[in-house]
Parts: C-alpha cells; sequence; structure tokens
C-alpha cells in the first residue's frame, strides 16, 4: 500500500502521520511518502520508526501513490485535487474545498459510513467535515437515531490549533509578550488572542453569519441527510491551544427522561460520556488532548422537567485528532476494509 500525506509539516498532517501508526493500516507497514512546499522539501519526518524526507508537492511527484490524505488548504485543494484523482488516486481531503460539492462524499464514519459508496468511480475525492462538525454530528447521532432530530442549537470554543500552525505560533507568541509587557499587535488573527475571545471565526457574510457557522450549517445537513434541518450555529475563537468546546442543546422529536438520553449516549460508536457531576472529572481540553474519541459531559433537560424534548449538553474533542486527522485516517480504513471484503 501507498500513501502520500500532502501538508504532511501542518499541524493536521503530521497528526496524519501519526494517526496512520496507531491504525489498522500502521501494522500492513505502507510505504509512506510526505510532500508539503518548496520551503520543507528535505525536512525530515518520522514514520513507523523510520525517517522519511519530505518531498516538494508536485503531480508528476505522485507516482506510484494509490491514497492521498491532504491537508494543505482549501485553495491548494481547489487547485489541485481533481487533477490528482484523474490520476486514479483516492484523495480524502481535509480542506472545505469539496465538502458540499454533489458526488464527493462528506464522511464521518461512526455516522454515515454508507456514503462513501456515492464516489465516483477510480480515483476520487472524499472530504472529511469541518471540525467543529465532526465531533457535533458523532454526539447528536444516538439522540437522532434514537428519538429524531428537529433542530440543533449549538455554541462553539475552539482552540487556535485550528486555524493551523500559525494560530499556535500567534497564541504562544503573544502569551509570551504578555507576560513580558510587550504590545499584543495581531498578525494572523485580527485582534489579539491571548487572554481574549474572538466572536466569530472566519470571514463573515453580508446577513452576520460567518463562514465556520455556515460550514457547521451545510455540513451538518448533508452528513445527516436532513437538507431542511435547522441548525443554529456560534463559532467562537477562545485562547486554548488544542481541543474545540460545543455547548449544544438539540430539540427532538419525541420527549425523554434523562436515563433515555444517557443510555443512548452510552452505547453510541466514538463517544465517551462522562455522568459525574464531578467538577473535578468533567472532560476540559487539557484532559481531552490528544484523545480520539468525542467526549460529552454535563447532560441535562430544562430546569424542572422529568421529561423534555430538549436536551442541553457540553463536548470536547481534540479537533486535530477526531476532528481531523483520526477522522480521516477512519475512512481510509474503511475504504481498505471494503476493498478486502468486495
Ligand atoms: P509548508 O510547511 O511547506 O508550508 P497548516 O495548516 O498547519 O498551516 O499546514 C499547511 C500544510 O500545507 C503545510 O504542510 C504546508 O507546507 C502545506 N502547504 C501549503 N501550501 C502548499 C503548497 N502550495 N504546496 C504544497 N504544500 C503546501
Amino acid at each position: 500500500m501507498n500513501i502520500g500525506v500532502v501538508g504532511a509539516t501542518g499541524a493536521v498532517g503530521r497528526e496524519m502521520l501519526i494517526e496512520l501508526e496507531e491504525s489498522s493500516i500502521g501494522p500492513m507497514k505502507p510505504k509512506l511518502r510526505a510532500f508539503a512546499s518548496k520551503r520543507s522539501a528535505g525536512q525530515m519526518l518520522e514514520f513507523l520508526g523510520e525517517s522519511i524526507q519530505c518531498e516538494e508537492f508536485s503531480l508528476q511527484n505522485l507516482e506510484g501513490v494509490e491514497y492521498v490524505l491532504m491537508s494543505a488548504g482549501g485553495g491548494f485543494s481547489r487547485k489541485n485535487s481533481m487533477d490528482i484523482a484523474n490520476l486514479g488516486i483516492q484523495v480524502i481531503d481535509n480542506s472545505s474545498a469539496w465538502r458540499l460539492e454533489k458526488g464527493v462524499p462528506l464522511v464521518v464514519p461512526e455516522v454515515n459510513e454508507a456514503a462513501l459508496e456515492e464516489r465516483g468511480p477510480g480515483g476520487a475525492i472524499i472530504a472529511n467535515p469541518n471540525c467543529s462538525t465532526i465531533q457535533m454530528v458523532v454526539a447528536v447521532k444516538p439522540l437522532k437515531d434514537a428519538f429524531g432530530l428537529k433542530s440543533i442549537n449549538v455554541s462553539t470554543y475552539q482552540s487556535v490549533s485550528g486555524s493551523g500552525q500559525k494560530g499556535l505560533n500567534e497564541l504562544a507568541s503573544q502569551v509570551r509578550k504578555s507576560f513580558n509587557s510587550q504590545p499584543l499587535e495581531p498578525e494572523f488573527y485580527d485582534q489579539p488572542i491571548a487572554f481574549n475571545v474572538l466572536p466569530a471565526i472566519d470571514r463573515t457574510d453580508d446577513e452576520g453569519h460567518c463562514f465556520e457557522e455556515e460550514k457547521m450549517i451545510r455540513e451538518t445537513r448533508k452528513i445527516f441527510g436532513l437538507p431542511e434541518l435547522e441548525v443554529l450555529a456560534t463559532t467562537v475563537r477562545v485562547p486554548v491551544f488544542h481541543c474545540h468546546c460545543e455547548s449544544v442543546t438539540v430539540e427532538l422529536a419525541e420527549e425523554v427522561s434523562l436515563e433515555d438520553v444517557l443510555r443512548a449516549f452510552c452505547d453510541a460508536q466514538g463517544v465517551n460520556i462522562n455522568k459525574e457531576n464531578d467538577h473535578k472529572s468533567f472532560p476540559t481540553p487539557l484532559t481531552v488532548v490528544g484523545k480520539k474519541e468525542v467526549y460529552v459531559t454535563r447532560v441535562r433537560l430544562p430546569l424542572d422537567q422529568k421529561k423534555s424534548n430538549r436536551v442541553q449538553f457540553w463536548i470536547v474533542a481534540d479537533n486535530l485528532k477526531k476532528g481531523a486527522a483520526t477522522n480521516a485516517v477512519q475512512i481510509l480504513e474503511s475504504l481498505i476494509r471494503n476493498k478486502a471484503e468486495l
């Protein structure tokens, strides 16, 4: 098996190498090629205990590669993914470029693995959803399946690693400057991110929705196959290095008790449910970093109600893991498993 990781030097690309090692693909000892921009060519990366040299990306350099895992930004993907797929290579793209395109499966394996079958013949593009969308649909799916879903209302608290290496660098440098009483001049974000909260992520449209919110709304509808689903989203950047948190309220088709909901979460794939109201055991970004599951906690019904069709909960997941690299590698595992079963 011959796998290329494009964007291998980036925040998600590096995680993809680790996830490949730790997945069922690692023991198959795939041949791995790492690609990035010209400035990273020659950089050494580790894979399965061996050093591999990063290559400059070009279509010619992809000879022999069967699968490409890509996380090099939307512009790069729009320019190159179709050409890569036309070489007969299967592309799994982490950018937003193709997610809403007809014929491009948008897949979270625990939720809609069957959508993989909708891809085109030969090499094709499969899209990895947005990090905030992934963790939300994993948590909402068991409730949707058991009780029916009418709407979702979500507010996110997103870490800077969701912006890639530049976001991580900006927070680290501003924290240092802050302790040295130096001015926090923003370079990557529009305002200082250290000790601050930014109420919109990505550009904002004329009606006041930011692009990150649009992604969550439209991607959730596509993944669940519910084009009319009401999703209300507010996406916010917080000064945390890793892991996104989300406050979610779902409206269900039927009234449920707290026990019903907890039972559904307990049986769900990819969900780690914390039922304790013990403040010392709540999952937080610092405890969840590096983990592959979606952590659900603070599950509750509206105050003073024993049964309700509305449920509130809090979720936290590592956006570079389940929100990106883990999910991409799980898609690849599904493809390989399905191919073996044919
Ligand atoms: P490089 O490190 O050489 O710039 P992040 O999301 O953390 O910013 O990472 C983006 C990844 O995409 C990096 O590996 C980066 O490589 C890669 N990348 C960005 N632009 C290109 C390009 N034009 N060709 C190949 N790789 C690119």
